[in-house]
């Protein structure tokens, strides 16, 4: 197993590249199943995650390629399976936005019920409710959903839960609404720039979806969608990653290709923190003031502070000059890597879903565990500032998210390597 070395304490200095972003990339994967012919879509990361996405089209018939330019082609050959099995699912929880599109299209899906993991339960109940209004009939057996539809007709939904919306609830009942007979009104949909890449995507295949972007969506279903040419969004997370990467390590990086107008929520916390970003055209330059100021942040689903990126805000906020309030108000118990933080020196108190981070003066190397993605991208960051070396294993967890990590650090000057043990 593959682990990072990290020797902290160099200044990060120059250009990074931003990638697609995966969390549009694979809704917008499993929406090539609602095509006839096929879909190029291009600058898909190279990641882990992709990769399932690609094993489990693969067992529902389509084809993916990646051209020479790292375009993904993807073309439906066979619509004989409607089965995204367990073994698929429980690596990677996004496997369940097959189900809206094999319903609209196959009429039947038979979808491994996802599990929760290391940020917490993460239920699909407002998926299913969302696709029952729209017509379809649902059973658990085994521990899959198995959902058909003679026929799917446009209906209005309510997708506001406990926790706010939900990111690929709306995208599933989205993608089934756009082959349903009639007119669907989503109401309380997902606001994320990864949704409004989808509806886009869809809208060039030949849906007829408005409102992308804000709480109600309205699609007027329609016979066919078409296999077109689509660029997926930059990765916020990857910018807000880097962009804490400059803050912490008293940096300059300037950032290419990123959506700042997607980030405006982290880029108000970070000048408040006193990181200064300066936008540019495609990008942003972003270096940090010596001294950080603490602040409090709660996160919220779009175009709120994102909760994936409060572990590594929190990386950040152990170095400021005071006590941060950081408050989960999407995945509540995703605290994991507070423990890892401790092992590094830093001062940090959880009470129910909210952590008072007190600064400390500095952070210091040590063997740590990464838990889930963003965790990990926590720790490479504390590591990234602090004193000696830090290790952090089960970097499998990283490889799902973040493209080339440790070359995009390193040609900017981190001190990390990859290990295998
Ligand atoms: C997406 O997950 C992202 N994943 C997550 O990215 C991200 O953390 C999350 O949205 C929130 O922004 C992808 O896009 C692939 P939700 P998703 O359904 O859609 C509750 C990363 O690190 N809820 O919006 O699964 C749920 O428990 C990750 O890249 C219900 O109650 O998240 C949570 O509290 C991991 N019932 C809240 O809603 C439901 O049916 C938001 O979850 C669905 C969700």
């Amino acid at each position: 197993m593959d682990k990072l070395v990290i020797n902290g304490g160099g200044r990060l200095k120059g250009p990074v590249e931003i990638s697609g972003a995966k969390n549009a990339a694979l809704p917008i994967m499993a929406a090539s199943l609602l095509a006839e012919g096929p879909s190029t879509i291009r600058r898909v990361p190279e990641l882990a995650d992709i990769r399932s996405m690609t094993d489990l089209l693969g067992d529902l018939g389509v084809s993916v390629t990646r051209s020479a330019d790292g375009a993904l082609r993807l073309n439906v050959e066979d619509e004989g399976c409607h089965h995204a099995q367990y073994d698929r699912v429980r690596k990677m929880r996004a496997s369940v936005c097959v189900l809206g599109p094999l319903l609209a299209k196959r009429r039947a899906a038979r979808v491994s019920m996802p599990g929760g993991c290391a940020i917490g339960s993460r239920p699909v109940d407002l998926h299913l409710r969302g696709l029952e209004a729209l017509g379809a009939e649902i059973d658990l057996d085994g521990g899959d959903i198995v959902a058909h539809a003679k026929k799917l007709t446009g209906a209005e939904v309510f997708l506001g839960g406990p926790f706010g919306s939900t990111v690929l609830g709306t995208a599933n009942v989205m993608m089934a609404a756009a082959l349903a007979e009639g007119q669907t009104m989503i109401e309380s949909a997902a606001c994320e720039p990864e949704i409004a890449d989808l509806a886009n995507y869809l809208n060039a295949m030949g849906a007829r979806i408005s409102g992308a972007g804000t709480p109600r969506l309205v699609i007027d279903g329609v016979e066919e969608l078409t296999g077109v040419e689509h660029e997926v969004i930059p990765d916020r997370i990857e910018v807000g990653t880097f962009m804490i990467a400059a803050a912490l390590t008293n940096g300059e990086i300037t950032l290419r290709h990123a959506r700042i107008d997607h980030m405006m929520a982290v880029v108000d916390k970070l000048r408040e923190i006193g990181v200064v970003i300066e936008r540019e055209d495609g990008g942003a330059v972003v270096s940090s003031a010596r001294r950080l100021e603490p602040v409090d942040v709660t996160t919220q689903p779009y175009p709120g502070f994102p909760t994936d990126l409060q572990a590594q805000l929190m990386s950040l906020l152990c170095l400021a000059d005071g006590n941060s309030a950081v408050t989960e108000k999407v995945f509540p118990d995703r605290f994991m890597h507070v423990a890892e933080l401790l092992r590094m020196g830093a001062n940090i108190r959880k009470e129910g879903p909210t952590t008072i981070v007190t600064g400390v003066k500095r952070l210091i190397g040590a063997p740590v565990m990464a838990s889930d993605l963003r965790a990990s991208a926590a720790l490479v960051l504390a590591g990234l500032v602090a004193r000696g070396t830090t290790t952090v294993q089960r970097v499998y967890h990283i490889d799902r998210g973040y493209e080339h990590i440790e070359s995009k650090l390193r040609s900017i000057g981190a001190d990390i390597q990859r290990v295998s043990d």
